[in-house]
């Protein structure tokens, strides 16, 4: 499983492609918003920071303008993922961005049959928004499910599942259950993935235990 972090905060993304664990960004209008950052900018410095595919979303809602945004957004890095909107235009801008070797990431995909054409239009991830539809009093999850189903059921589909949209380690944790390609993750949530009580505890035994050693091992 892939972990994408689900930000457009360039120091978070710095610290987790420290870890080593990261193999992407998603970034999307209301991210690039919350940062106060320049779009293009801030994603030719992510680009730089990490090698994987990184997603930066078009701002038009028609099929023509998406083209020229996506035509600007590309030249910025080689592994720039143009986002497009689970629309009639933006799935026909899929079709023609990845028929021409452009990463496209389809978002805001909240239905199985979203997902059908996502695929059929060539896209290299679909992006399903599992907390918004946790809510609204709809499981997510099943979501994952069903995509996960269809896509296995059609080996020459080529789109992998992108779970978004994720609030709980439990979502990260339910995902890579069922099979998610990919998970975009928020920082906290991702750092979060690491902690359980019983390792601090545990590790706080050691480190006294060590101590009454009078050892040392450098
Ligand atoms: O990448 C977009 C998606 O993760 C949005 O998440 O929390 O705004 O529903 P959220």
């Amino acid at each position: 499983m892939k972990f994408f972090v689900d930000t457009a905060e360039l120091s978070d993304i710095k610290e987790l492609a420290s870890f080593g664990l990261l193999d992407g960004v998603t970034t999307n209008p209301s991210l690039i918003a919350k940062s106060g950052r320049d779009f293009k900018s801030t994603i030719a410095e992510i680009c730089a920071v990490v090698p994987g595919p990184v997603s930066a979303e078009v701002a038009a809602t028609d099929y023509e303008t998406m083209m020229r945004e996506a035509e600007v957004l590309r030249k910025i890095a080689k592994n720039v993922t143009i986002k497009v909107p689970l629309t009639l235009d933006g799935l026909k801008a899929c079709k023609a961005l990845s028929g021409d070797g452009t990463m496209v990431n389809v978002t805001l995909c909240f239905s199985a049959n979203q997902a059908l054409l996502a695929a059929k239009a060539g896209a290299t991830f679909v992006s399903p928004f599992i907390g918004r539809l946790d809510d609204i009093g709809l499981d997510g999850m099943e979501l994952i499910r069903e995509i996960r189903t269809i896509y296995d059921n059609y080996p020459d589909f080529n789109t992998d599942i992108l779970a978004a949209s994720i609030r709980t380690v439990n979502h990260v944790k339910d995902a890579a259950l069922i099979g998610a390609d990919v998970v975009t993750v928020p920082p906290a949530i991702l750092k979060a993935l690491v902690k359980h009580p019983l390792t601090d505890a545990g590790l706080a035994t050691f480190v006294a235990d060590w101590k009454k050693t009078g050892q040392s091992i450098v």
